[in-house]
């Protein structure tokens, strides 16, 4: 099957280091920064180090880390490309598709929703007219909800294009659209390279958020109020006896498990 080279919203990797495709976007854009890619992976004991550093760097140029990126940043590295996709998916910091030029991600944990962040987030959503995971149809916002971004004590906080916004009320939330919609906000608009999609949920509803979740919960929800997958699974977990029974084997049989008694095991 040919690889996708010009969908709006392409999936599938199609860079490939010892193809040169003149006039391609990400072909002129890997030439263009592998010096500055070289100098980064330089800066650090152990190339690998240079990974996020290197995400963000095709992300500035980008406006998100595009499956092209991913698999450059593998070759550069000399990793697998599991290691990339595994590292980066882990982080609200990077965008896996397309998105506005405005990404606004609001902290839906717990200092911020004792602070009001629930009030924040159904602003936002009204106002914007888009949900968790949305995008505007002008391709301006982006907006989703995400976990403790550890400026706690600046609750209820987010960030916009990764710049952090505090001490958040509703009068700063239309100040803030309008500045942007204007073109006067103080943190610039992202590069869009591709049009993102109206939204970029998960499209079966069958995903997991850990490994033993199955049925927990909904990739889709947004979690925060009203999301119980914690305690949901807390219940599994103390009231299944074979998970005790399962880690009290496995201290038999790693002894380097158990903790250490000061005394070298001795008593
Ligand atoms: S709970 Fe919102 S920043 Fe920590």
């Amino acid at each position: 099957m040919s690889a996708v080279h010009d969908s709006d919203n392409e999936r599938v990797a199609d860079w490939d280091p010892y193809i040169a495709r003149p006039g391609n976007f990400f072909d002129e854009l890997f030439v263009k920064l592998k010096p500055e890619c070289e100098e980064l992976i330089g800066l650090y004991e152990d190339s690998r180090s240079a990974l996020i550093p290197l995400a963000h760097l095709f992300q500035e140029h980008e406006g998100y880390t595009s499956p092209n990126a991913l698999a450059a940043i593998a070759h550069l590295l000399g990793q697998p490309l599991s290691v990339v996709e595994s590292t980066i998916s882990f982080y609200t910091l990077f965008y896996r598709k397309p998105v506005g030029r405005y990404m606004l991600q609001v902290c839906r944990n717990l200092s911020c929703l004792m602070n009001g962040a629930e009030e924040i987030m159904a602003y936002f959503r009204e106002h914007l007219g888009i949900g968790h995971l949305e995008t505007t149809a002008d391709g301006l916002f982006s907006y989703e909800e995400v976990e403790c971004l550890a400026s706690c004590d600046r609750a209820p906080c987010m960030q916009v294009n990764l710049r952090f916004k505090y001490d958040l009320t509703p009068k700063m939330i239309d100040d803030m659209l309008a500045a942007m919609r204007a073109g006067t906000y103080d943190v610039k608009p992202r590069p869009q390279t591709k049009a993102p999609e109206r939204r970029w949920k998960v499209e079966a509803e069958t995903g997991r958020k850990s490994a033993g979740g199955v049925g927990v919960s909904n990739p889709n929800n947004a979690g925060g109020v009203g999301d119980r997958s914690g305690v949901i699974m807390l219940d599994r977990i103390v009231s299944d006896t074979a998970f005790a029974a399962r880690s009290n084997e496995r201290l038999a049989h790693e002894p380097q498990l158990r903790p250490s008694t000061g005394d070298g095991g001795h008593h």
